[in-house]
């Protein structure tokens, strides 16, 4: 029987051809312009897990994207890893920044990854980490070394909302039925240190609109005189932040989960440097809510962005014009014990509250979903650390993420079971950015900690 690494190094080329493969088909889930490559998507997902030992695997139609569904249950009295990961993408705008075209994968060196990154869309975020449990399973299955059943769930709409998989979660729960859901959709602190994601955070997500008069209007002759949208809009925005950065809707803190002193010091302790976080975004200075670190920030508190604001002329040149309208879509994350329902219905009243007399608003809720917190006393992350700790030779830390995969908590509702978030992206990847990418040396690590994942986990299951 090989060892994964003696599997891997033996196909490794092919391993990495393939992931090429994939990545030239735009699956791009937010623009119905790409649908057909959506469904091409979902057949060549459904070949590759035939291909590498599932036995019985289908494309489940749902209200939206198909889910691609296989498994391959070697003993019903065995424990079974139930995968999920996402064959959809980000839409790859603005397109002029990449150095090449999204979905022209090339592999090229960079400081961080000497041995060279794939670029293209979907590289790390999520083509590239679901398709190292496809080979995980093509490994375990041709060297005999499968220990437990295992179901894959790989869908096509997480990037806008999985509403099409909690439909199909909710319909299909003994189809699901499992021990431990395994996913691979996160990150880890480097390739010398890896970590166990342990928490991801909740979103809502809201698109505002402020109307004024009802056309649009001669800066000269109505500027100063009627509210303007867009003035009215900014001031609005900017007063949801106080002097500290605090969010200022009343009642959005009050279920958030304090950590204690100790967890926050247990925290502190992963290795991070302030200065390299800021040189390589090439910022002066960090920002954010006042008494807590930068970690701190962007895992167990809070947040509200807006992602995108327009209104007026913002074409060449200059117009003198008033809109009537103005638009902003913004994102709150959210923490343990926040719920998102709550929290979008307490954004939309306060934002209405706030609205001047001249302007009407109106907010439209788009997508959300809860936050997630993994214990660490489970089999499910002892297997998981063991894993890791086989294939780096370095002991893995917990750590909370700022990401969301708000489907993580409807399994954990609908299939009572819990997830391992074992990622294997970097944060300088630039998922969602242009220049996506995604470390050779990630992805056949990836191939490699898996197996051992399976592994341990069925021992420790006895
Ligand atoms: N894989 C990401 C989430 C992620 C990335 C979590 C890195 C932790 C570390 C996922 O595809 C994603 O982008 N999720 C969206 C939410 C979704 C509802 C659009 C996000 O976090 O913005
Ligand atoms: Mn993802
Ligand atoms: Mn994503």
């Amino acid at each position: 029987m090989n060892t994964p690494k003696a599997y891997i190094n033996q196909h490794k080329d092919r391993f990495i051809n393939e992931l090429l493969e994939i990545l030239k088909i735009p699956s791009v889930s937010a623009d119905k312009a790409f649908q057909k490559d959506i469904i091409a998507m979902s057949e060549l997902v459904k070949t590759a897990l035939e291909n590498a030992g599932c036995t019985q695997v289908e494309i489940c139609e749902t209200p939206g994207n198909p889910i691609v569904y296989g498994e391959k249950i070697i003993d019903p009295k065995l424990p079974t890893v139930l995968v999920y990961g996402h064959y959809d993408v980000q839409p790859a705008d603005p397109i002029d920044l990449w150095d090449s075209p999204p979905f022209e994968p090339v592999i090229k060196k960079t400081e961080i990854h000497p041995e060279g990154a794939i670029f293209a869309r979907g590289a790390c975020d999520d083509k590239g980490q679901f398709y190292m449990h496809v080979k995980a399973l093509e490994y375990m299955t041709a060297n005999n070394a499968l220990p437990c059943n295992v179901k894959f769930m790989i869908e096509g709409e997480e990037e806008v909302g999985s509403n099409s998989l909690s439909w199909f979660v909710k319909r299909n729960q003994e189809k699901l039925a499992n021990d431990v859901i395994l996913i691979s959709d996160t990150g880890m602190i480097s390739n010398t240190q890896p970590s166990i994601t342990t928490g991801l955070r909740g979103l809502s997500y809201v698109e505002v609109e402020v109307t004024g008069p009802n056309r649009d209007l001669h800066s000269g002759l109505y500027g100063g005189a009627v509210a303007n949208p867009i003035n009215v809009l900014t001031k609005m925005i900017a007063s949801l932040h106080d002097e500290n950065n605090h969010i200022t809707i009343p009642g959005f803190y009050d279920n958030v989960e304090e950590l204690s002193l100790e967890e926050r010091a247990e925290m502190a302790k992963a290795p991070f440097s302030l200065e390299a976080y800021k040189k390589a975004l090439d910022v002066a200075a960090v920002y954010g809510e006042k008494g807590y670190t930068t970690n701190e920030r962007n895992a167990i508190r809070p947040t509200l962005d807006v992602n995108g604001i327009w209104g007026g002329y913002t074409g060449e040149g200059a117009k003198t014009v008033i809109a009537s309208k103005a638009y902003a879509k913004i994102s709150m994350r959210l923490v343990p014990n926040q719920d998102w329902h709550e929290i979008t219905d307490l954004f939309k009243t306060h934002f209405e509250s706030i609205a001047p007399k001249g302007v009407t608003v109106k907010v439209t809720p788009h997508h959300g979903g809860q936050g997630y917190v993994t214990p660490i006393d489970n089999i499910g992350y002892r297997a998981a650390s063991k894993a890791y700790q086989d294939a780096f030779d370095v002991t893995p830390i917990p750590q909370r993420s700022g990401g969301s995969i708000p489907i993580v908590a409807l399994f954990e509702q609908e299939l009572k079971s819990k997830t391992i978030l074992m990622g294997f992206g970097l944060d300088s990847d630039a998922i969602h950015s242009p220049n996506e990418h995604f470390g050779i040396f990630n992805y056949l690590k990836g191939i490699e900690t898996i197996p051992l994942f399976f592994k341990y986990f069925t021992e420790m299951s006895k």
